[in-house]
């Protein structure tokens, strides 16, 4: 194979085939096809684009670049559920388990915060001694016993995809909508799964801002997943405010349990209803969403879904107690309300910068290395239409270094806007894409 010659194909809006693809992955993961050249194919790919087939085999050449974890001896279905980042988005947490307490297995890689997205790995990290680097065999048996385990990429899972997106990063070629579904799609395949449900977030905290955006996006990860033989469903959902009424990492658990008690915010239970009752339908256990979603309902009600995150809790190493006794999970030292600066609706939340304020508290990351300050976080009062008085609080800060509080309310103060009128909101489910 000569390397130039694929570029040069690429380059010119011609098609690859399979081989070409494969080759050019596998020897950029081996380190024999130096960043360079693999710059200039992502370049050309990020320009010219790819078609369906191309991309299929883009996909299969990242998955195989590493280990499929094989889960074929356990019995059930596997399915699992992933989101494209939102704010507050603390769903898989409650999620995962319940839908586990009913009979579809959940082996849950998930990611770390992303820009101004929070991520699943540093919520759960907040629970005292909650290991999410469990061994590939003691995630197997964690999906054997219980059903469920939430840990992080490894090492040998798409490793072509760790290198390929860090080269992405710096060579602004990230936002190619085939290149992120290729990368979304060759992690969660990775977990040997046959059902997937993907939360395609749209708004002002998502990275695809607009309906189109999304849809476009959904329908390439659902071409994938359909061509790669796992039943794939993507919900649109919205992401113009933060979801439920908790923004930093162990506020987020708290909330999570509170949604297990069936005591939580109704925007976010409505979507663990609406995702549960897909990954339900997916795993062969409900023949409709609306059944599925009353499963997911009573599951909440007779406790079954928290008793399931005890376990996984345990299991993992983390002290399951918080379920029953949120004072265990790390508090932050002070706490300010952030009001409003005069009376009215609020009309529009850039919650993009709701995330960047949590990152300048510290709750989380600016660089790649940054520690995350679990307790730090936001707990939001007033959301879209919401009627404020001057003065009045919007949120409450929890935080515990003075000096950066300064930036936070710089962002937050950009974020709202208080408006004459009620504004419309986009539903919370917009569309789904089977
Ligand atoms: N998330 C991913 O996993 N990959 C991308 O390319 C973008 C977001």
């Amino acid at each position: 194979m000569l390397v130039t010659e694929i570029i040069r194909k690429k380059r010119d809006g011609k098609r690859l085939d399979a081989d070409e693809i494969k080759a050019f992955i596998e020897g950029y993961t081996k380190g024999e096809i130096p960043d360079y050249q693999m710059s200039a194919l992502l370049m050309a790919v990020f320009l010219r684009g790819l078609d369906n087939e191309e991309l299929s085999a883009w996909t299969q050449a990242m998955l195989g670049s590493g280990r499929v974890i094989d889960l074929s001896h356990i019995k059930g279905q596997k399915v699992d559920k992933h989101s494209t980042g939102g704010v507050g988005d603390k769903i898989s947490i409650p999620l995962a388990p319940v839908v586990a307490s009913l009979g579809v297995k959940v082996p849950m890689i998930s990611g770390r915060g992303l820009g101004h997205t929070g991520g699943t790995l540093d919520k759960l990290e907040s629970i005292p001694g909650f290991d999410v680097r469990l061994s590939p065999e003691r995630f197997v048996e964690a999906i054997e016993k219980i059903g469920v385990a939430m840990i992080g990429q490894t090492e040998d899972l798409a490793p072509a995809d760790k290198k390929i997106y860090a080269l992405r990063d710096s060579t602004a070629t990230v936002e190619s909508i085939q290149l992120i579904s290729a990368s979304i799609m060759s992690k969660k395949m990775c977990e040997g799964i046959q059902g997937l449900v993907l939360d395609v977030k749209v708004g002002s905290g998502a990275f695809m801002k607009t309906v189109k955006q999304a849809e476009k996006l959904a329908k390439t990860m659902v071409g994938i997943g359909k061509s790669a033989g796992v039943k794939t469903v993507a919900v649109l959902t919205c992401m113009d405010e933060p979801l439920g009424w908790a923004v930093g990492n162990a506020l987020e658990i708290e909330e999570s349990i509170d949604i297990l008690k069936g005591t939580g915010p109704k925007d976010t239970t409505a979507l663990v209803e609406e995702l549960g009752a897909w990954m339900l339908v997916l795993g062969g256990v409900s023949r409709s969403k609306e059944e599925g979603k009353s499963m997911v309902r009573n599951a909440i009600k007779d406790g079954r879904g928290l008793s399931k995150f005890k376990e996984m809790v345990g299991f993992q190493g983390g002290d399951a107690l918080v379920a029953d006794d949120i004072s265990r999970l790390p508090k932050a030292k002070h706490c300010l309300d952030f009001c409003a600066s005069r009376a009215g609706f609020v009309s529009k939340i850039d919650c993009e910068k709701i995330g960047l304020a949590l990152c300048a508290l510290g709750g989380g990351r600016k660089k790649k290395e940054d520690e995350i300050d679990p307790s730090v976080g936001f707990r939001v009062h007033k959301k879209l239409g919401a009627h404020c008085e001057e003065g009045e609080p919007l949120m409450t800060i929890y935080y515990n270094d003075e000096e950066k509080l300064e930036e936070c309310l710089a962002l937050l103060r950009e974020s709202y806007v208080i408006g004459e009128k009620k504004p419309r909101k986009k539903p919370l489910v917009i569309g789904v894409i089977e």
